[in-house]
């Protein structure tokens, strides 16, 4: 694997490739590198000639310094599982080849980065925005791979590259959620729980398969109202939020005939670290 920290080298590189005519698939990440991540990557090496993948921890999309300070990171681990699924580059770059000046830049998104993980946080897609602008620039990929754990931030990806980035030609693919066997969906933020924390945050993903068992059962309120009192039962666990929404526009809805493609999004605190996670109703 070849692997660059610098802008100007890992650029080069992904233009001589592809003038070579190599389609080129990229993954962006902050690393610590679990089964999701490696799914986004099989995507690409599937659908590309040459797979990028980036691990840079960006500090501008953290609105919270503490959950900066502790996010994993592990570079030498992430490498070894890189290099065993044959990635062909990898660029991570630190901080000051990212910022070499504070980034002032304000992208509107329109309502999509104001409502869910916006609202509660303040600046973090416009961080996003900010570093995966910079990232589309270094590697202009033919497509970028985003998990749809992120839902709301592969949305905002899809307006990112329209809204801002029509000198470039990405293709935004969006990939499945993979899950330990007991439901969790797979983040990096994992690692931080306690073994208790651990197998309470189980109850998020079974009460969001089962409140997509009620469906047919519940109205809306009903079947929102039962997310949030069955997590909020476990001592360990606080529903931040649980909205249904139109899975196309995030606009939330108020009776299951308002949307086609209807998805739940959740955000809940264990303890300190806080979970997302999402369901597709249909
Ligand atoms: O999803 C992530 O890991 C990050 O938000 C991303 C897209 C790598 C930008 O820092």
């Amino acid at each position: 694997m070849e692997i660059y920290k610098t802008k100007q080298e890992v650029n080069n590189r992904i233009n001589e490739l592809k003038k070579q005519g190599k389609t080129i698939g990229f993954v962006p990440t902050m690393g610590a590198l679990h089964e999701g991540h490696l799914s986004l990557i099989r995507c690409s090496k599937r659908d590309n000639d040459i797979t990028v993948v980036s691990i840079f921890v960006n500090p501008t999309q953290f609105n919270d310094p503490k959950d900066l300070e502790r996010y994993p990171r592990m570079i030498d681990k992430d490498i070894e599982k890189l290099e065993a699924e044959k990635v062909d580059i990898l660029f991570a770059p630190d901080e000051k080849e990212m910022y070499p000046e504070p980034d002032t830049r304000q992208f509107d998104f329109g309502y999509l980065d104001k409502i869910l993980e916006g609202k509660h946080r303040q600046g973090h897609f416009n961080g996003v925005a900010q570093v995966v602008s910079k990232l589309f620039d270094i590697i202009p990929a033919t497509r970028a791979y985003f998990g749809k754990k992120d839902y709301q931030q592969y949305l905002i990806m899809r307006e990112l590259v329209k809204r801002y980035m029509q000198h470039l030609d990405i293709e935004i693919i969006p990939c499945p959620i993979i899950r330990e066997k007991d439901g969790l969906a797979m983040s990096s933020r994992n690692l931080l729980l306690s073994p208790e924390q651990r197998k309470s945050a189980a109850l998020i993903s079974q009460t969001l398969f089962r409140a997509k068992e009620l469906t047919n059962m519940m109205s809306v309120g009903e079947l929102k109202q039962f997310v949030v009192d069955t997590i909020n039962q476990n001592p360990h666990l606080k529903v931040e939020y649980f909205e249904i929404a139109d899975a196309e526009t995030l606009l939330p809805i108020e009776n299951w005939d308002e949307a086609k493609e209807k998805i739940g999004l959740i955000a809940v605190y264990c303890g300190e670290i806080r979970l997302i996670d999402n369901i597709e109703f249909n």
